[in-house]
């Protein structure tokens, strides 16, 4: 029976998410080669524990079970990546052939999933660049945008006959501040120049592989998925609105504004003299063509006040709410007021939430047939919510991907955090399914 809660059309597109070098394992079989997450797992002190993605879940062998638990779940489409350097382990060019043994896996998985009423969702970048692009200068340098333009057409050519929704970029803000800038994610370099021109880059290789699929005439929809930040101001007082303001012009109006054919925001990068975007002729025009659809990633919010010793003038302020294990904060409501402002500043998008989800310590009953995670249930109960109040006020939130099915490699943090709704006993490769799991079961068949 339906409770008094307006419930999510029968065409909401209900998924989960995960990324290939989280979940696949297998990382030497059939022709792949390091990426530059398996050499930064493989650098001292910078993965929590040494951990690496060697087996992780071992999807790559697992998948028929994976796909069991997401048809016993009902959900309708699965969020995937596609590791690069299992299509290209040694040279990305356009008369390069790509690595048959890794096309096959993909085609196994595509398969696999139609075959269950699951609708393959296919993210082309979720991170794993290969090293050898790294060593050739990675994001920063410009070529690598065209490798990966050549990447995703093999990816089209290879696989769009049967997939027809596309997401070309995961996060570019991850794989250019984190990867260039902060240094906690692979590569792991420190250098402001740097990253900015790795966030071009990215972006202009979105561009490119948004030309590619539109000229391959598909009709499916391509996309991208982001993790803007659009903090709330700490208080009403006006410096502390200007500092929220400011404070998503990094994660937010760097990469909204030039895909959205406006260009970057002077005001941050006045910020940083040492910074210059390497723009060249027509790339603003790439970068801006028309996207079928917006991934928004949201999981936490921030409040944000002024600070004037901040280049930009503000800084996080406290707060009181409760946290996950990885530290963020519970706030539901954010998840509203993204969606709204992404919706008043770049109206006409059909948004997906891409991922969701949160960490908590969850462990098995000393039967080891059970896992009680009341958190995670509170967590995703307020998130649906959510999503419930946008698509009341009218907002065109077309589906929700969870992240994520079953516990991972956490990029940095290794497997200390979990994030599934499926336990993965790492020793074994065993998946139980958590009480969430369940719970979102009951929402995904309407009846929450
Ligand atoms: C996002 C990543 C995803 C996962 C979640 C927790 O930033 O896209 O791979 O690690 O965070």
């Amino acid at each position: 029976m339906t409770t008094n809660r307006p419930n999510f059309g029968k065409d909401f597109l209900w998924g989960t998410a995960t990324a290939s070098y989280q979940v696949e394992g297998a990382v030497s079989e059939d022709g792949r080669r390091p990426s530059i997450w398996d050499t930064f797992c493989r650098t001292a002190g910078k993965v929590a524990h040494g951990h690496t993605g060697d087996v992780t879940c071992d999807q790559y062998h697992r998948y028929p079970e994976d796909i069991a638990l997401m048809r016993e779940l009902g959900a309708r489409a699965y969020r995937f990546s596609i590791a690069w350097p299992r299509l290209f382990p040694e040279k990305t060019g356009a008369a390069v052939r790509p690595n048959p043994k890794g096309v096959d896996h993909y085609n196994r998985l595509i398969d696999a999933l139609l075959t269950a009423g699951i609708k393959p969702v296919v993210t082309l970048y979720h991170w794993d660049l290969p090293q050898y692009l790294e060593d050739a200068g990675g994001w920063p340098a410009r070529d690598t945008a065209y490798r990966y333009s050549e990447f995703a057409q093999a990816c089209y050519t290879a696989f769009a006959d049967r997939v027809d929704m596309f997401i070309t970029l995961n996060e570019p803000w991850c794989s250019s501040i984190l990867g260039y800038l902060s240094g906690e994610h692979a590569p792991g370099k420190k250098d402001r120049p740097a990253a900015y021109r790795a966030i071009h880059h990215l972006l202009l290789g979105h561009g490119l592989a948004l030309e590619a699929y539109r000229a391959v005439r598909r009709p499916g929809a391509i996309g991208i998925t982001l993790n803007i930040s659009t903090p709330r101001p700490a208080t009403r007082r006006e410096e502390d609105v200007l500092a929220a303001d400011r404070a998503a012009d990094l994660p937010s109006r760097m990469f909204l504004g030039p895909l959205f054919g406006r260009g970057y925001p002077q005001r941050h990068l006045s910020a940083y003299p040492e910074v210059a975007m390497p723009i060249e002729g027509g790339d603003l025009d790439k970068i801006g063509q028309k996207i079928d659809f917006l991934g928004l990633n949201y999981y936490s919010e921030s409040p944000v006040a002024h600070d004037s010793g901040h280049p930009e003038h503000f800084r996080q302020a406290e707060t009181f709410q409760a946290k996950t294990t990885m530290g963020w904060d519970v706030v539901p409501g954010g998840l509203l007021r993204q969606l709204q402002w992404v919706a008043d500043h770049y109206p006409a998008t059909p948004l997906y939430v891409t991922e969701n989800g949160c960490s908590y310590a969850d462990s098995l009953t000393p039967d080891g047939l059970h896992c009680h995670d009341p958190e995670r249930i509170d967590y995703l109960r307020g998130h649906f919510d959510a999503c419930r109040a946008a698509i009341a006020s009218g907002l065109d939130l077309r589906g929700y991907f969870l992240w994520s099915l079953i516990d991972n490699l956490e990029w940095a943090h290794g497997f200390t955090k979990r994030f599934g709704i499926v336990y993965c006993d790492f020793a074994d490769g065993r998946r139980i399914p958590k009480d969430s799991f369940y719970y979102v079961r009951e929402v995904v068949a309407g009846y929450e």
